[in-house]
C-alpha cells in the first residue's frame, strides 16, 4: 500500500506536521509505504496559466510539483494537511492545488483521502471544506476529515503532543489503512462525484476539443 502525505505548512515541525507525522507513524507500523512531503522544502513554481497541460498532459514547468503529482497518481491514497491562513488553505497548498492536475485530470479518482486543517482561532472548519471539495471533485474517496484548533506554537514536533493530537492522528491513520484494505466504497460521495463529473467537468472538457486532448488521454490512462 502506498500513501502520500502532504504538509502545506511552511513550518515542518508545527501542529499540522504533528498530526501528519502521527498518521505517518500509524501507517508505517502497518508496513505502509509512506511518501511524506513538506511543500515548503520543495521547488514549486506558481502556475502561470498557459493551459498547455490540458493539451499535452504535463506541465511545462518541470519541478517538484510535477514529480509529486506523479507519485500521487501511483499511490493508493493521500493525506492533505494545511494550516489555516486567513480562513483558507496556506499559499503553499494553493500553489500545489493549482499545479497538481487534481480536478480536471481527476488525479484522485478512486484514491482514499484524509484532509487535515489546523488553526488557532476560527476558520479551520472552512479550510478543511476547501480540501474536502478538492478531494470529491477530483474523484477521491474522503475517509476522514480533521479540523483542529490549538494555540499557535503550542504543539511542535519533538515536544510532547497533547493526547488529543495523538488520538486524532492514530484514529485517522487506522481508518485510512482499513479503508484501503477493504477497498471501501462511499456510495453518496460516488453519486456526488458522478453529478459533478458528468454534468460539469466532462461536457466542459469535450467542448474544448483538441485543446484538452491531454486530459482525455489521462482519463483513459494512456498517460499519467
Ligand atoms: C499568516 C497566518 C494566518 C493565519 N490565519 C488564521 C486564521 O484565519 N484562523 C485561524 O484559526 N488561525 C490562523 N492562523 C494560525 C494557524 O493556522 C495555526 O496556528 C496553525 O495551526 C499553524 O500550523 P503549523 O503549526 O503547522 O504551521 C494563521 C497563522 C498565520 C501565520
Amino acid at each position: 500500500m502506498k500513501i502520500v502525505i502532504i504538509n502545506a505548512s511552511p513550518r515542518s515541525d508545527g501542529l499540522t506536521a504533528a498530526i501528519l507525522n502521527g498518521i505517518s507513524n500509524t501507517l508505517t507500523e502497518r508496513n505502509v509505504d509512506v511518501s511524506y512531503y513538506d511543500l515548503g522544502r520543495l521547488s514549486m513554481a506558481q502556475c502561470f496559466g498557459c493551459c498547455s497541460c490540458y493539451k499535452t498532459g504535463y506541465c511545462v514547468i518541470d519541478d517538484d510539483a510535477e514529480k509529486v503529482s506523479h507519485v500521487i497518481a501511483d499511490s493508493d491514497g493521500i493525506v492533505l494537511g494545511t494550516p489555516t491562513y486567513a480562513s483558507n488553505v496556506s499559499g503553499l497548498m494553493k500553489v500545489f492545488i493549482d499545479r497538481g492536475h487534481f480536478v480536471i485530470e481527476q488525479l484522485l479518482r478512486g484514491k482514499y483521502c484524509v484532509t487535515v486543517a489546523t488553526g488557532e482561532n476560527y476558520g479551520s472548519k472552512d479550510t478543511v471544506k476547501v480540501l474536502d471539495k478538492l478531494v470529491l471533485y477530483s474523484g477521491g474517496r474522503l475517509v476522514k476529515r480533521i479540523a483542529v484548533n490549538e494555540p499557535f506554537n503550542s504543539v511542535r514536533l519533538g515536544a510532547k503532543h497533547s493526547s488529543k493530537i495523538e488520538h486524532l492522528a492514530s484514529k485517522a491513520g487506522t481508518k485510512l489503512y482499513d479503508a484501503v484494505i477493504r477497498q471501501k466504497k462511499y456510495p453518496l460521495q460516488a453519486l456526488y462525484h458522478k453529478i459533478i463529473f458528468e454534468l460539469g467537468i466532462k461536457p466542459f472538457v469535450l467542448r474544448k476539443g483538441d485543446k484538452y486532448s491531454g486530459v482525455i488521454r489521462k482519463w483513459k490512462g494512456e498517460i499519467i
